[in-house]
């Protein structure tokens, strides 16, 4: 039911393998899903049958979704920021917005505590070391949803290599830390360590874990994404949110790429 914004991962969902789904979104066990189901009574051919349509359906709103917004979402856009106000991310203010979504952030940039006066451009490039931290921005319109987390996204091993995306970690990746940060008041270009926005207050730690893991190794239970630390209010009026994602004795690193399946740091409304 969320939707990956501005992709329309609801309609995503209705693909055979459902993971994806199972990544996106909490709520994922609706009845529509059972309908395509292999294993139900439903004869073989026909499901399958589904399964074809649904992924011509998927693939179609995919192209779609990405034609509209290939020229906000490449790397090589991403690198300039100031262009990219990132409204454009949520749609348009008259677009409906029935389900809740995932949110990719509209600037990715990081900084160096080893390199304090270097500047790096908002791009995909990923890295949280002892030294290293990455600043998140994302520009909320308004909404009916009214709460929102920011968490890491991160798919199977074997669904991230169907789609080339791998990441490398060590120590503990189990407790990364999103921090509530000041806006900064020129944007994110020109960022460096020593110019980096000013901590405000831990929102909370997240685990960099397929969303399966997340709940077998950290004991969720169902509706866990409401219990979450990094849980906000949200959707009354437009909002900046800007969060700087650190960890300790740990190193992380992958390409956050605008396609599916996710890898990657996002918001998400719930609520
Ligand atoms: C796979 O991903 C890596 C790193 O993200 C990239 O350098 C490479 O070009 C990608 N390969 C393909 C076939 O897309
Ligand atoms: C971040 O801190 C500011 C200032 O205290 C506060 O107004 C804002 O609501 C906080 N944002 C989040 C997402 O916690
Ligand atoms: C970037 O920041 C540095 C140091 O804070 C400053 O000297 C420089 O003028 C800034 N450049 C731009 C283009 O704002």
């Amino acid at each position: 039911m969320a939707s990956y914004s501005p992709l329309q991962m609801h309609d995503l969902d209705h693909q055979p393998e459902d993971t994806e789904g199972d990544i996106l979104l909490p709520d994922k066990h609706t009845p529509e899903h059972s309908t395509a189901d292999p294993s139900s009574k439903r004869p073989a051919w026909a499901a399958l049958v589904l399964q074809v349509i649904a992924v011509i359906c998927a693939c179609a709103l995919y192209n779609v979704a990405s034609a509209s917004v290939s020229g906000q979402h490449n790397v090589q856009k991403l690198r300039q920021p100031n262009q990219f106000p990132g409204i454009e991310l949520v749609g348009s203010p008259q677009q409906k917005q029935r389900a809740p979504k995932l949110y990719f952030p509209s600037a990715i940039v990081r900084v160096n505590k080893a390199l304090p006066d270097q500047v790096y451009n908002s791009g995909s490039h990923v890295i949280l070391s002892d030294s290293d931290s990455m600043f998140f921005q994302w520009h909320l319109g308004q909404s009916k949803f009214t709460s929102c987390y920011i968490d890491s996204i991160v798919p199977t091993v074997e669904d991230g290599l169907a789609a080339n995306k791998s990441y490398t970690s060590s120590g503990s990746i189990t407790e990364i830390q999103i921090w509530n940060v000041t806006t900064p008041v020129e944007g994110m270009t020109n960022l460096s360590w020593k110019t980096r926005p000013q901590r405000i207050a831990l929102m909370g730690t997240v685990a960099f874990l397929p969303e399966k893991d997340k709940i077998e190794q950290l004991g969720l239970e169902d509706g866990w994404q409401s219990q979450l630390a990094t849980r906000f209010s949200c959707g009354k009026e437009a909002a900046v949110i800007t969060v700087e994602v650190a960890c300790n004795s740990c190193r992380l690193e992958f390409e956050q790429i605008f396609s599916v399946p996710p890898l990657a740091f996002d918001l998400m409304e719930i609520g």
